[in-house]
């Protein structure tokens, strides 16, 4: 059986070139921190525990993850070196484990490129690549019969080992007992006065230990964020991905380079997301949806077939089989629209359910209201739910016809079936099946004439 597993992740460092007052790790890809995606792969691994070594920052690192109960937190309250980082995680973790170490600005390795690593027989195994331009990485040093006997750090490398290509990604897997062995042992006489994770490596060689390597799938899982310019790099790459396997389960991307994914999305068959769309927190799509271009979906579910129309903004709302939404409507959190209901350009809902083919096509805005089914609201009508201290319910019956330009002042019920004439202040509750209206009457003013402008000063005589 494979000893049990124990992650550290290195996550101590300041990210200088990030120029942010914001620790490193928490600048966020896909709208999570970069901790949390190295944390998510970590978990993934059914770790025994998960070590995170962190030092600037601390606090709001920490704080960030309170919920998270699968952290063990360790402190390195000054950063003197990778293998000083990973030392500090050592004590508490049992020497029979094996350890993965990983980055917590090394957002996006994939799980099971680490199962590869871990799957390295021997008590040290390296994650390496090939790079075209290696420049910055530590480099492998190998022997001639292909042995990997150090790494030299950029800093420390001489003009031959520059030209090596083969990089040292920094993740590596280790048996707990030999690595603390080894990081005894690992001084800071380096061009940076540190101590370095990587010489363990060179220790491990001299007891004849076989170190393995294995290598991931792309190159984007092992580059890590140092400044903003990666971090948009990364962002691309994750989204790229993330379209990929949408569209692999059947989602037609009308470009999948204009698509982002902040969150999770699940779809049915047949959904059509077209240009600039951006989904964040949990969506759910049925089967046959099309969302339009530049809409913002959030933390949404959406019916069979429903259409959503370009520059539609939905926060928080569900909506029913069929429905028509937009161009240019506002759902906002508690909007609860059922099948077939039509919500139109200029149009917001907020915390109301409408029942089904209820229309509100034009410029409204409906909130804490109820609006039953087959009810038609006219342009410009506004539910007026808030009297300056408090919020108040709108009824609207089921087969009530709302005029035009009509003020519901709240709390106020329009019974089933009334219509309400175009241009009302309602004020107080309006019976079923009865025209409402309250409007001044409409009258002509006989042979009125228009003014005429006053002649200008100069022109008087
Ligand atoms: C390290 C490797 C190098 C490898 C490169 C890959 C060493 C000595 N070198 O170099 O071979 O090619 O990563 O990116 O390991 N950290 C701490 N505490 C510390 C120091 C670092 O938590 O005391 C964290 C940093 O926050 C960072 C990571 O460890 O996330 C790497 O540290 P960094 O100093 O950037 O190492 P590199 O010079 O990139
Ligand atoms: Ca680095």
């Amino acid at each position: 059986m494979a000893s049990a597993l124990s992650v550290v992740v290195l996550a101590a460092g300041q990210g200088t070139r990030m120029r942010s007052r914001v620790p490193k790790v928490l600048h966020t890809l896909a709208d999570r921190p970069l901790l949390a995606h190295v944390l998510d792969t970590a978990a993934a691994l059914q770790p025994a525990a998960i070590y995170v070594v962190h030092g600037h920052g601390a606090e709001a690192v920490r704080a960030h993850f309170a919920t998270r109960d699968d952290v063990h937190w360790v402190l390195q309250a000054e950063q003197h070196g990778t293998g000083h980082a990973v030392a500090q995680a050592l004590p508490a973790i049992p020497r029979e484990h094996r350890v993965l170490v990983l980055y917590g600005d090394v957002p996006l390795v994939e799980v099971d490129t680490l199962r590869r690593l871990l799957a390295a027989e021997g008590a040290l195994a390296l994650m390496t690549a090939t790079l075209k331009d290696p420049t910055g990485y530590g480099r492998i040093q190998r022997d001639a019969d292909g042995r990997v006997h150090g790494i030299v750090e950029q800093k420390d490398a001489g003009p031959e080992q520059l030209a090596i290509r083969e990089v040292n990604t920094g993740i590596l897997a280790a048996d707990a007992a030999r690595l603390g062995d080894w990081l005894a042992r690992v001084d800071n006489s380096n061009a940076q006065g540190e101590y370095y994770l990587t010489d363990v490596v060179g220790l491990a060689a001299t007891e004849g230990v076989e170190v393995a390597s294995a290598q991931p799938d792309s190159i984007d899982e092992i580059l890590g964020v140092n400044d903003r310019s990666q971090l948009a790099h990364l962002e691309r790459v994750y989204q790229r991905r993330a379209a990929e396997r949408l569209m692999r389960a059947g989602v037609t991307l009308r470009d999948p380079a204009r698509f982002d994914l902040r969150g999770t999305l699940e779809a049915g068959q047949d959904v059509t997301i077209d240009v600039n769309v951006i989904i964040e927190g949990r969506v759910v799509l049925g089967s046959g949806v099309s969302v339009g271009a530049h809409c913002v979906l959030k933390d949404v579910t959406i019916a069979d077939g429903a259409q959503i129309a370009a520059h539609s903004v939905l926060d928080g709302a569900e909506v029913g089989a069929g429905a028509r939404i937009g161009p240019f409507a506002r759902l906002r959190p508690g909007a609860r629209l059922a099948a077939a209901v039509h919500v139109g350009n200029f149009v917001e809902v907020k915390a109301s359910e409408v029942g089904e083919g209820s229309k509100i096509n034009h410029l409204s805005y409906v909130g804490d209201a109820h609006v039953g089914a087959g009810v038609n609201i006219g342009a410009g009508t506004i539910t007026c739910n808030y009297d300056g201290a408090n919020k108040h319910r709108t009824v609207i019956g089921d087969g009530a016809f709302i005029g035009s330009d009509t003020q519901l002042v709240a709390p106020v019920t329009v019974g089933p079936g009334a219509t309400i004439g175009a241009g009302s202040t309602i004020t107080r509750d309006t019976p079923a099946d009865e025209l409402t209206l309250s409007r001044s009457p409409q009258r002509t003013v006989k042979g009125w004439q228009r003014p005429v402008k006053a002649p200008k000063p100069s022109e008087e005589r």
